[in-house]
């Protein structure tokens, strides 16, 4: 009798190790401690043993039952546990986390819109590098050396020859030297100035500068286009007007200015009160940028604009600090 206690108990031991589950678990109780079970079936025959056996025998089933009882219930324990950390814990209604989403730079985005407008009439879209020669930024453009004319433009210099261009100007040059008239081009891109650093200026920014060559280019068509890019990016409504300027590749020169539109020319802090802000810069290409491409001046004339775009972008937002546009807060950024 002895020897079928150690059996059930081996059987037992052997059985528990493959049950991984309620359902394994359940069988082996039935097996083992159901009342037809191995063990109820030892304690029947435990009826007929002699007397004075029934002492060791009696202890040794007695033992039996605790031992395999309680190793029952600490596995359905860990069982039943487990299904718990699974289950319920996975709430299917709770909304998903939407991965970050980011947007183009409120510069990426004014510029694409100002593009895009020149774009539908005609203008192709050329860039340039951002080293640029002396001759290109300032000589060819018409500045004479050791002209008052250069210090418009506190320049970074690499060298005596070489520096970060100042605006996008010497890209006029670049394309008129690599191809014939016409020429109906925009060139977006970033420039640089050895300014101190302020609210109003950094040591970059990024400009579209636009030029149209051909014969018989003419003023009023500068006048019509800029009005027409004018009414396109600041809406139907706008007034503007035309005022003589200088710049030292186009002659005569021009400053474009529109009706303030944050307090629609009643005069407010943004535009200092005259109701105008000042959008861009533009001429007539100066007989002598011609000359240095090449171009015979006789035959052809043309027109050049130049914006800002950081200007235009803080107008249109009221942004009051041009570093917001270089320090990449995305807390910044993301509310355009
Ligand atoms: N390059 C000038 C600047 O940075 C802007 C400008 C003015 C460009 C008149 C032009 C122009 O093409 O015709 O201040």
């Amino acid at each position: 009798m002895l020897n079928k206690i150690n059996d059930a108990k081996e059987k037992f031991l052997q059985n528990i190790e493959k049950v991984d589950s309620a359902k394994l678990l359940e069988e082996l109780r039935i097996k083992f401690l159901s009342r037809n079970g191995i063990v109820s079936m030892l304690f029947e025959e435990f009826k007929s043993v002699p007397s004075q056996e029934k002492r060791a025998i009696g202890q040794g089933l007695n033992a039996l039952r605790q031992e395999l009882q309680a190793k029952y219930e600490a596995l359905k324990t860990r069982i039943e546990s487990k299904g718990k950390a699974s289950a319920p814990e996975i709430d299917l209604t709770l909304p998903g986390r939407a991965p970050a989403q980011g947007t183009a730079h409120l510069i990426t985005q004014t510029m694409n819109e100002i593009i895009s407008i020149f774009k539908k009439i005609g203008f192709s879209v050329i860039t340039g590098p951002e080293i640029e020669s002396d001759r290109n930024n300032f000589g060819a453009l018409n500045f004479p050396e050791d002209h008052p004319a250069r210090d418009m433009q506190d320049t970074f210099f690499i060298n005596r020859d070489f520096l970060l261009r100042t605006h996008t100007s010497p890209v006029q040059v670049r394309i008129m030297e690599s191809q014939e008239p016409p020429v109906r081009a925009i060139m977006p891109g970033r420039v640089y100035r050895n300014e101190a650093i302020n609210s109003r200026s950094y040591c970059m920014f990024h400009q579209i500068e636009g030029l149209f060559v051909d014969e018989n280019v003419t003023f009023a068509e500068l006048k019509g286009t800029l009005v027409h890019f004018a009414k396109e990016f600041y809406g139907n409504n706008v007034k503007y007007k035309f005022r003589p300027s200088y710049f030292p590749f186009t002659e005569p020169s021009a400053e474009m200015d529109i009706t303030c539109f944050i307090c629609g020319g009643k005069g407010c802090r943004v535009c200092k009160h005259s109701g105008w802000l000042e959008i861009l810069g533009c001429g007539m290409v100066d007989p002598n940028v011609f000359t240095s491409v090449g171009y015979d001046p006789e035959e052809i004339t043309g027109y050049a604009f130049g914006m800002g775009i950081e200007r235009i972008a803080m107008l249109k937002h009221d942004i009051k600090d041009i570093r917001l546009l270089f320090e990449n807060d995305v807390r910044f950024l993301k509310q355009f």
